[in-house]
Parts: structure tokens; sequence; C-alpha cells
């Protein structure tokens, strides 16, 4: 079997040398573009910090294949092969970065044979490197990471997104959610504006549980190898195995909590990322 570990220290190094476009952009006044809704936005520092990664990875690894966040939205199809495969989200948290709200992240996974075999979340304006390879153990700056562990529900601080959608079915699904979670009780819930950065803090045990429908493959696929390396679980929200195509994830520091969100939330429609 592949040991991926020139990949990933690859992926560290070109994260990190991306992460100084997307901070010296950080402070200055961006042109914004809209994509999908008026809550999913997009910036030159996004499309060039892209371009910056894959023209690296493809120059060291010309037959590695590519899904990236903007490459996609300028029309390249989105197909997930046996190949190995680089899973790029340039800046997740691009509302954040127009407004300088202080958590953006850059988010590569690697997949082979459809698995996830290592992800890296770069927090820039942080400076805080999450990584983990399947197998190997979840780091943040070289310190390992672990979940929680909780089991109980009402002791949890719970991390999730109001996302880009803002179609009446999403708006009262995703609000109706949160609110049965506050009445179960939990001790909280959060969202930082980036789902990568979310998902990372279940693995660092700071919060509990993460749940999110409507996200896409780039933006949970590298901080769903770190959650479970950090021993936390990672499944959709009907409770079925974990699926990054299908926009809907809960990742939890134990099982218990995990099926128990899966009880609590629903999701509203949405079209897998591998469907046309
Ligand atoms: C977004 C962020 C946000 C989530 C959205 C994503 P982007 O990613 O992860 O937290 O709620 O669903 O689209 O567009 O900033 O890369």
């Amino acid at each position: 079997m592949a040991n991926w570990t020139d990949c990933l220290n690859f992926g560290i190094s070109i994260a990190k040398q991306a992460s100084e476009v997307v901070l010296s952009a950080f402070q200055q006044h961006k042109e914004v573009k809209l994509k999908s809704s008026p809550a999913d936005l997009v910036t030159e520092t996004d499309q060039r910090v892209e371009k910056i990664l894959i023209s690296a990875i493809r120059n060291r690894y010309p037959q590695h294949r590519f899904i990236g966040e903007e490459s996609v939205a300028a029309g390249e199809r989105l197909e997930l092969t046996d190949s190995p495969t680089w899973i790029i989200d340039p800046i997740d948290g691009t509302v954040n970065f127009v407004h300088r709200f202080p958590f953006v992240a850059i988010s590569i996974a690697f997949t082979f044979n459809k698995q996830i075999q290592f992800g890296i979340v770069y927090s820039c304006v942080e400076d805080k490197l999450f990584y983990a390879q399947r197998g190997g153990g979840a780091f943040l700056n070289g310190e390992p990471l672990y979940v929680s562990g909780q089991q109980d529900i009402s002791r949890c601080v719970v991390v999730t997104e109001i996302g880009a959608e803002r179609d009446d079915v999403a708006l009262s699904t995703t609000t109706s959610n949160i609110c049965r979670l506050l009445k179960l009780p939990v001790h909280g819930v959060r969202a930082l504006g980036t789902a990568a950065v979310d998902m990372c803090q279940v693995a660092t045990g700071g919060a509990d549980a993460y749940y999110h429908i409507g996200m896409h493959c780039w933006d949970i696929a590298a901080s769903a190898i770190i959650v479970q390396e950090a021993g936390g679980v990672v499944m959709d929200t009907d409770g079925s195995e974990f699926d990054m195509m299908s926009r809907r994830v809960i990742a939890a520091s134990s099982a218990t909590v995990a099926d128990r969100i899966a009880q609590v939330i629903q999701a509203f429609p949405c079209c897998r990322d591998d469907e046309d």
C-alpha cells in the first residue's frame, strides 16, 4: 500500500506558502462576486490561491487529479475517481475573509481509491496547522490532538453553520435544528464561519460535536480525517456512513453523541456534489 507521507509534507509546505497570499490580502479591500447565493462569495484571492496550489502540485505530481472549489465553480466537472486526488478549498470562510473576521483556512484533502488518506487545515490568521494521515494520529502545530470523549449530549458544545443556502426550507430547517439542540439542552451552539475550522474544534476537544447540511466536499474532507484520527466519529446526518459527497455531516467526540444529534436534527434537500 502506498505511503503518502511525501505528499502530506508537500501539501503542508505549499499550504504555508499559500497562506502568505491569504494574509497579505486579508486587510485589503476585496472585489467580491456572488456564486450560488448572496452568501456564497468568491474573491480574486480564492481563485489565485487555488491556482497556486494546483500548479505547484501538478508540477510535482503530474499524474494526480484535482477537485477544487473555484475550478468547479468555473465549470470543471466534479468527479472523484480511484486516482490520487487533491480536494482543495483555497479559502474556507470566504465571507469571514471578505469581512476580516479572523477565521479563514486553506483546506487540502488527499484521496486514493476514493478514501481520504490525509487532510490539512491551515487556519491562516490563527497560524494553526491541523493535519492527520490515515492511521497516524492527528496534530495541531505538531502536538497530538484528542477529542473530548464526551458521551452526554447535555454537556456538549456543538458547532454548526448557518450555511450559504437562503431558501425558506433551508432556513427553517437550519434554525429549527438549532432550537431543538438548545432545548435538549446542550451547553452551547457555536459557529466560526468556516466548516473546516469548526470541525477541527471537535478534534481539539474544544467542541464536542459539529454538524452541517449543505456544505461541499472541499469544506469538510480534510477535517473529517483529522476528527477521525483524533479519536472522533464522522457520519451522515441520517446516521449512515460518512459520504463526503452527500453534503451532510456529523462529527463528534463519541458515537453516542453523534447518534443523539442524528436523532434530533433534520436535513433539507440538496443535490449531491457528484451529481451533475
Ligand atoms: C463555506 C464555509 C461556511 C459554510 C458554507 C461553506 P467557503 O465555505 O465553510 O462555514 O457554512 O456552507 O460554503 O465558501 O467559504 O469556502
